[in-house]
């Protein structure tokens, strides 16, 4: 393997998609374009250095699921040990981008940047925004500083753990909140703001297995995300019970509080031996604990990043 080597590795989404007409932006398929077949369409790709590619998988990342979390897992750990390998980018879809880079980012916890990249046209937009996406992630992983897992996108770079998708259809979809954007890519060359992100020795409060001693991914534990709203009751918490459910993620109002109805059904499941999480359906901000608290609140973590840390605790031994 060549010195400097950066791989891309293919999962699929709209970066991949394909429409039937140029100015089709939404109606596409996503999944359509080989990551080899993205990559040799950018030239100043391959100009800036060795690349190599593999399709890790091909899908549309509203379908993403453990087994495909376990492989890619599994390919980045491998590449990363190669000491020729400088960095890797992983194309991606961006409904569920940010549940795969907190993923890589507790289980691989990479000292080298493993950079995720998407797009919100398809590759047959009459201007697409992918190969930019692609170039600028490439700039981000050839950095000599860079490190840890992070997401670009439209020129912006951000943190696995602040990232959230909060726009449908604008290109600039992404968000790190009150964190903010880690930096920008601006022309190829890259302005940070805050500091890489640092290895994370035990990012879900518990010594987690490494990818390889992960269970098979048909026995990962079951683990949903319910969430308090007005008329809330605790019918789904006890549906899910009855179904054998491990772990419960709430998404609470505001700072994290919830319906009576629903609190009381989350707190007889949790006696009940049932894991509860509570995160807040807030946008930015983070559930602040108090000490009456029944529950425990999620750390700062979205509802669905407090799912993946819950998930990985209930598979992290005793
Ligand atoms: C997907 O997430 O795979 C489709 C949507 C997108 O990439 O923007």
């Amino acid at each position: 393997m060549h010195r400097q080597q950066i791989v891309i590795l293919g999962t699929g989404g709209t970066i991949a998609g394909r429409a039937e007409s140029a100015s089709d932006n939404v109606g596409y398929t996503a999944a359509q374009v080989g990551v080899d077949q993205l990559v040799a369409a950018i030239p100043a790709l391959a100009e800036a250095g060795p690349v190599l590619t593999e399709q890790v998988a091909q899908i549309d990342s509203k379908d993403m699921g453990f087994a495909v979390w376990a492989r890619l897992a599994a390919r980045v750990n491998h590449f990363l040990a190669q000491p020729d390998v400088k960095g890797i980018v992983i194309t991606h879809g961006t409904d569920t981008i940010e549940e795969t880079a907190y993923f890589l980012h507790a289980v691989c916890r990479p000292a080298k940047p493993v950079v995720l990249t998407c797009a919100m046209r398809p590759s047959t937009a009459l201007v697409p925004d992918g190969p930019q996406n692609l170039l600028d992630a490439m700039a981000v992983a050839r950095h000599p500083d860079a490190a840890g897992v992070v997401l670009v996108c439209a020129g912006t770079v951000h943190g696995a753990v602040d990232v959230q998708k909060v726009h449908t259809y604008k290109l600039d979809a992404f968000s790190s909140g009150d964190a903010g954007p880690l930096g920008h890519v601006e022309e190829g060359a890259l302005r940070m703001s805050r500091n890489w992100p640092s290895v994370p020795v035990d990012p879900v409060g518990v010594a987690i297995k490494t990818v390889s001693e992960l269970a098979e991914p048909d026995r990962w534990p079951r683990v949903e995300v319910v969430m308090s709203h007005a008329g809330a009751s605790g019918a789904v918490v006890q549906a899910l019970q009855a179904q054998g459910v491990q772990g419960l993620v709430v998404a609470g109002t505001g700072n994290g509080s919830l319906h009576q109805d629903l609190e009381a059904a989350l707190l007889q499941a949790q006696a009940a031996g049932v894991r509860v999480v509570r995160a807040t359906r807030c946008p930015n901000g983070r559930v602040l604990p108090a000490p009456k608290d029944k529950i425990p609140d999620s750390q700062g973590l979205s509802p669905v990043k407090a799912r993946i840390a819950l998930m990985l605790r209930l598979m992290a031994p005793a």
